[in-house]
């Protein structure tokens, strides 16, 4: 069995569903507590293993890159001002792991885009991590998926319960379950069914563990939901060539890609956050307990 060493973070798109914020700063890199969501993505990666990443890019994303790089100029002012923990902690950073950047030069979707991997992914099996999607949970989900392919030898998407009414906004996967704890053997799967017409509550969130027959596939599937070429559909083709597994995975997700869920998402790393988890907490407990906000009129 190949080892998994590759990791696709796709980082192209647009962010409309954050504008004015998004206006000319990348999605993927807004904070949360005190670092951009993508650092959250690659330290997952890292903390799984993984090598080598491969970002898959576009226009005015170039700050992504530049977060990960070594910065001589900032490292030698912290020097000079004696911030010397601060100095490393940056460093770390860009010594987390290889990137290697593939530009998306048409934005034609999300199946286009992974495909766009293929000749830095060769022919082994790697992962896909979508940065909307953050999950904090004990052993980091991407450690999860791999440890299971160790067992499956097969392509894996991650999954979670979503409400019968959500699961128009994700891809949906129907399974039968198998032996294993929280692992079902693929079926079906749609991008984004109409509402009603999905009888499944199992949606994809942004993490894949896939064998690399998906870039042939890739390359001939055609515009599927929303006139895009959808990874979802390349996925159903795969999982009828070789099989497929769903695993519900142990953590909390958020989708950093949605106001709210980013609001949630701030709030739960903050109080799980080393200095100001308990300060935090003490700030939360404050207002809950129906003190006034300040600046906040009440109703
Ligand atoms: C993408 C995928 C979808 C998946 C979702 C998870 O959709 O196409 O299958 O359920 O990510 O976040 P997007 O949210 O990019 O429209």
């Amino acid at each position: 069995m190949k080892a998994i060493k590759k990791a696709v973070i796709p980082v192209a798109g647009l962010g409309t569903r954050f504008l004015p914020a998004t206006k000319a700063i990348p999605k993927e890199m807004l904070t949360i507590v005190d670092r951009p969501t993508i650092q959250y993505i690659v330290e997952e990666v890292v903390a799984s293993g993984i090598e080598e990443i491969v970002f898959i890019t576009s226009e005015g994303k170039s700050a992504i890159e530049n977060h990960f790089d070594y910065d001589f100029r900032l490292d030698t002012v912290l020097k000079e001002k004696n911030k010397v923990s601060l100095g490393e902690e940056l460093n770390n950073i860009s010594n987390l792991i290889d990137i290697v950047s593939v530009r998306q030069k048409k934005p034609l979707g999300l199946g286009h885009a992974i495909w766009m991997a293929r000749n830095v992914i060769g022919d082994e099996p790697f992962l896909v991590l979508l940065g909307d999607d953050l999950v904090m949970s004990g052993v980091p989900c991407c450690k999860q998926m791999i440890d299971l392919y160790h067992q499956v030898g097969e392509s894996i998407v991650a999954i979670q319960r979503v409400p019968m009414d959500q699961t128009y906004q994700y891809g949906i996967v129907e399974g039968v379950e198998t032996e294993r704890e929280r692992t079902f053997k693929v079926k079906r799967m749609v991008e984004k069914p109409a509402p009603g017409t999905s009888h499944s509550d199992m949606a994809i969130i942004g993490r894949y563990l896939l064998m690399p027959e998906v870039f042939d596939l890739l390359g001939k599937t055609t515009p599927g939901h929303g006139g895009e070429i959808q990874l979802t559909d390349a996925l159903l083709a795969l999982s009828n060539l070789r099989g497929m597994y769903a695993y519900e995975f142990d953590g909390q997700r958020y989708d950093a890609g949605d106001k709210l869920g980013y609001l949630k998402a701030i709030v739960d790393f903050a109080l799980h956050h080393r200095d100001l988890g308990a300060p935090f907490r003490e700030y939360l407990e404050m207002i809950c307990q129906g003190c006034e906000i300040p600046g906040l009129e009440k109703e």
